[in-house]
């Protein structure tokens, strides 16, 4: 293997987030492991949500940078905001609820993979692929407000995975779906893992967090703890 696979995926430092005066979290180092399932747990109002979509580039993190290695094993490392140009291919965040665009559920997965200006044939291939993979093949002409919620879910995670990122934020993925369509989602987020992806998922969700080989980080009293058992 070469060094830039063994490196790690990414590296965040000075991760810091304020509420008025207090201190949400101060995180100086946090290493995202390449191919890792982490669980992020921590109680209501942690900062897990604020976390996930800073490392996504979605809030500003005044003052942290992110360090990861190029195709080439070029080190780098910039300012965390604006998310630099080659980690928004390859990261992908998925929302607690998430949004679909009121078109069709083929739509709302090639979307990305047209603002991306992907050749039209194989939008074609990787949505057709996507679908299959997500079991959501039946409502792909769909409006997405006929779904249900256990389809909007996999939806979400197919529009997610249809991009191949290195790493999924994912949060809550499983929070809002009971019994068949929980499990769905808990299968496809075992086999994204699988793929050798990293997913680092908010969840409560035991089954989630006991999947073979998932790591645990613990969010609270300002502190992420990564080695939490
Ligand atoms: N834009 C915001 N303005 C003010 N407070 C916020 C904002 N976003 C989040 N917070 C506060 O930050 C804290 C963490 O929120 P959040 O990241 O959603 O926590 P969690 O996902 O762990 O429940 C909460 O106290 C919330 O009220
Ligand atoms: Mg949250």
């Amino acid at each position: 293997m070469n060094t830039a696979m063994n490196a790690p995926l990414l590296t965040v430092r000075g991760l810091t987030r304020r509420v008025g005066a207090r201190h949400l979290f101060d995180i100086p180092e946090l290493v995202f492991p390449r191919a890792t399932a982490v669980a992020l747990t921590g109680v209501n109002g942690a900062g897990k949500s604020t976390l996930l979509r800073m490392i996504a580039g979605l809030e500003p993190a005044p003052g942290a940078t992110v360090a990861w290695t190029n195709g080439d094993g070029k080190p780098q490392e910039a300012p965390l905001t604006p998310l630099p140009a080659p980690l928004r291919q390859r990261v992908a965040y998925m929302h607690q609820h998430p949004y679909l665009f009121r078109t069709s559920v083929r739509d709302n997965i090639a979307y990305g993979l047209r603002a991306r200006g992907v050749p039209h044939e194989e939008i074609a291939r990787r949505v057709g692929a996507a679908l299959g993979w997500a079991g959501i093949v039946h409502v792909q002409d769909t409006a997405p407000e006929m779904l249900s919620g256990g389809e909007i879910q996999r939806v979400a995670l197919a529009r997610a995975k249809v991009l191949e990122p290195d790493l999924l934020l994912l949060d809550e993925p499983t929070s809002n779906l009971d019994g068949h369509a929980r499990e769905q989602v808990i299968a496809l987020i075992g086999e994204l893992a699988a793929e050798g992806r990293s997913v680092v998922m908010v969840c409560h969700d035991r089954e989630l967090i006991n999947l073979p080989g998932v790591v645990r980080w613990k969010l609270g009293e300002g502190r992420l703890d990564t080695r939490h058992r």
